[in-house]
């Protein structure tokens, strides 16, 4: 079934933008937990260490960040989108974390577009850049040196130092003028990490990776995986949004139903660390400096963080600086209290408390590198 089938199109490629944006700005889109309550950080009360002397820098994907933080993917092609990147860039130049843009697919068809994503490299020459394009845009194109000018062109567009694929099958489903179309992804996806010799990401939406996927992410060779689980940012409850006035009420129902689906963050952060020796990025609902000490402290290389970035652009530059502030005080806090002179050691050095309840998924799930972790004490 296409969701075409559904009706008239009353939608085009530059209103589902805002509407995306607005949707997850007006009401609650944030579903479900991530599950990270659910572990506990154990602290040290006599750490042998001056906060003065923590290092929170990285090197990810070639380029030395100041926190292990990436600015989510979220928008680009309208004039409100124009106007978000430039402030998510002017800060992500600011702080040397990482920005990855919303994606191009709307660029790549409409040159009145490009400039909304070109303003990234413009304000953020120097830090880490992401590119973005969607599942569908790959496997339902038949031409094969299409899709790589087409990444290589997402790429130049920024001037990214990796390209994102993000993959996100339910909301194909879900999104009124979706293609849920995801035959020869893989092959396709294997073919651009071979022939565009640059790092490639593969990212959800807000579902998460399972181990399954990640198994075959892992055997196809791509750079990194961005985790992206439940916990955050519902992309069932914005698209329910968007088709709440034009579907009826039987089918606006369905929306309800399957809003249960989707794996935990720090469940799929765990498959993924099962399975895959890449690099791997924390995301979905990772909300403060917490959150990304105890993604990295599970073994996540850095963390992205979506739509409180979106929410605070729309405020100004300056509620966005004093985010991307509040989250390296609240990371250096908890580097004091576990005595994490910088990342390696708090991956490393430090202890984790599991709730019980977790540690049987994590038997379940046969999760042998995350029980270990959790298992080890200093
Ligand atoms: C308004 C909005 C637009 C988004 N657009 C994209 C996109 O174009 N490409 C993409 O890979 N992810 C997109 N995402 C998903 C985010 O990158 C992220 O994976 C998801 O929101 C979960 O993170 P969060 O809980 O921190 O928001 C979007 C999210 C929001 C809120």
């Amino acid at each position: 079934m296409s969701n075409r089938e559904l009706g008239q199109e009353p939608f085009t490629i530059f209103s589902r933008k805002d509407d995306h944006i607005l949707a997850s700005i007006i009401s609650n889109v944030d579903m479900g937990s991530t599950w990270f309550e659910k572990i506990h950080i154990i602290t040290d009360s006599a750490p042998d260490i001056d906060i003065s002397e923590i290092d929170t820098t990285t090197e990810f994907l070639g380029k030395r960040l100041s926190l292990p933080l990436i600015i989510g993917a979220l928008t680009g092609g309208t004039d409100l989108g124009l106007k978000i990147n430039k402030i998510l860039a002017q800060v992500a130049e600011r702080f040397k974390i990482g920005i990855c843009c919303g994606s191009q697919r709307i660029a790549l068809e409409n040159e009145s577009a490009r400039e909304s994503f070109r303003i990234i490299k413009e304000e953020a020459p120097s830090t880490l850049k992401i590119a973005n394009i969607g599942a569908p845009q790959i496997a339902l194109e038949r031409d094969e040196k299409k899709i790589i000018d087409m990444c290589l062109e997402a790429i130049d567009m920024i001037d990214a130092d990796a390209l994102a694929i993000h993959l996100n099958p339910l909301q194909e489903c879900l999104q009124y003028e979706g293609e849920p179309s995801f035959k020869n992804l893989l092959s396709r996806i294997e073919l651009i990490v071979k022939e565009l010799k640059r790092p490639i990401i593969v990212k959800e939406v807000g579902y998460g990776i399972s181990r399954t996927t990640a198994r075959k992410l892992s055997n196809i060779g791509v750079a990194a995986i961005e985790v992206a689980g439940r916990g955050g940012t519902c992309f069932t409850v914005i698209e329910k949004y968007r088709v709440q006035n034009v579907i009826d009420r039987e089918l606006l129902e369905m929306y309800d139903v399957l809003s249960e689906l989707g794996i935990p963050t720090l469940l799929s952060l765990c498959e993924v660390l099962e399975e895959f020796s890449g690099k791997i990025i924390a995301s979905g609902g990772i909300r403060s400096g917490l959150d990304v000490a105890k993604a990295v402290m599970l073994g996540a290389d850095v963390t992205s963080i979506a739509r409180p970035f979106l929410e605070r652009a729309l405020e100004g530059i300056e509620r966005v600086v004093r985010y991307v502030e509040r989250i390296s005080r609240e990371l250096r806090i908890i580097m004091f209290l576990t005595g994490s002179r910088n990342l390696r050691e708090l991956k490393e050095n430090t202890e984790l408390l599991v709730e019980s309840d977790i540690l049987e998924v994590f038997k379940m799930r046969g999760l042998r590198k995350c029980i270990e972790r959790v298992m080890r004490c200093t």
